[in-house]
């Protein structure tokens, strides 16, 4: 059997990893400053992290959502403290776009209503509802595209003002706009999204899946503006790795049995793996570490030649190269064996451990200024 062919694939194999870094198959090291699309967060192969999985392992790694499962409340619990919403509800699942896919749902059964609100340049996964809130026709199927959505353009008041009316469940939108080139939504608009949805009985969902979990140097990229939306999805640095996704629910919405549900989502390694991460980021402090990383990361670039709008918070950091300058990421990581990420058309984007240090920066630095001599 072949396996149906929707990657493309760089022709590194990695068998190896630790911290900010990845060994291939031929023994080559590579600094990894991506996390494989930002779900590193606290360094790949933590021993912390290696030992709970395997002690969990050891003991269940399996039953179903109808038996007791104490690892949840301990996660709940644990999350609540850490990330400021000790008065929400946690559900959990397994993916970002299966998180954000609930949230919907939850704000479609609160509210019912089915328009959804998105922005410009958004990217929300790929299940039917998630990727009807994407903006990018390319992988919308005509299967997903009978959902209601309209797109705005994000920061413009105006725009949201003239077309929000009464159908409308709810406004989803990024912390950071993360596959759409690391975009800031301004602190302003989003308060001024946090009003209208009050004003209007819409429900504010912030995906955080990519600029959640301590990326920022606060736990959500959306606590800079202080706004506490009724709805938060998270997934990627959740786990480090371990698949899984959650979605933080508004203390004033009512469960009702059988209102969410999902086999694998909340089994007990995702506990334990979830549990193993928020314990690694208090620990070792990784959220001061984003930010002061983030800043010196940022300092750097500043002075590198070549580097256009550059833009971030903590360790979400994208910047744009000139046009002549696009096969700077393929020589980054052929050359100077490290990895980055992307978005089109010529942004290079950064999603690198919070464990990163100054030295892991200096190389990338020093890399960096030589492409762009
Ligand atoms: C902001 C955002 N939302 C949702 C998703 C979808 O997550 P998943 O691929 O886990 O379904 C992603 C993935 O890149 C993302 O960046």
């Amino acid at each position: 059997m072949r396996l149906f062919d929707v990657y493309t694939l760089f022709n590194i194999t990695p068998v190896k990893a630790k911290g900010s870094w990845l060994w291939d198959i031929s023994g080559q090291k590579y600094l990894d400053l991506y996390g494989g699309h930002a779900v590193i967060s606290i360094g790949h192969s933590h021993p912390h992290y290696i030992q709970a999985l395997t002690d969990q392992l050891n003991k269940i790694s399996f039953y179903s959502n109808s038996v007791q499962n104490p690892l949840q409340e301990q996660l709940a619990e644990k999350l609540g403290q850490f990330s400021g919403y000790p008065d929400y509800q946690l559900f959990l699942c397994n993916s970002g776009a299966e998180a954000n896919e609930n949230a919907m749902k939850v704000a479609s059964f609160v509210t019912g209503r089915k328009k959804i609100v998105a922005f410009k340049k958004s990217f929300h996964g790929r299940t039917s509802g998630a990727v009807a809130v994407t903006d990018n026709p390319k992988i919308v199927a005509s299967f997903n595209a009978g959902h209601d959505v309209i797109f705005l353009p994000m920061n413009d008041e105006q725009a949201f003002l003239e077309a929000v009316d009464e159908d409308v469940a709810a406004v989803i939108i990024e912390g950071i706009q993360g596959v759409g080139g690391i975009q800031l939504p301004e602190d302003s608009f989003l308060v001024f999204l946090e009003q209208q949805c009050q004003k209007n009985n819409i429900l504010l969902i912030l995906d955080e899946i990519q600029s959640g979990y301590g990326r920022t140097g606060k736990f959500f990229a959306h606590q800079y503006a202080g706004i506490r939306p009724h709805l938060i999805t998270m997934a990627k640095g959740m786990g480090n790795g371990f698949p899984v996704g959650g979605v933080l629910i508004h203390g004033d919405i009512k469960p009702w049995p059988g209102m969410l549900g999902t086999t694998f989502g909340g089994n007990y390694l995702a506990g334990a793996a979830c549990l193993a991460v928020l314990e690694v980021m208090e620990s070792e402090n990784l959220l001061p570490n984003a930010t002061q990383m983030g800043a010196y990361l940022m300092a750097e670039l500043i002075g590198v030649a070549g580097v256009q709008k550059l833009r971030g918070r903590g360790l979400i950091i994208g910047f744009d190269l000139a046009d002549e300058k696009k096969h700077v990421r393929n020589n980054l990581l052929l050359e100077h064996k490290i990895f980055v990420g992307e978005a089109k058309p010529n942004t290079i984007r950064l999603l690198p451990s919070l464990a990163l240090n100054k030295n892991e920066i200096d190389i990338f630095i020093a890399a960096l200024k030589k492409e762009l001599l």
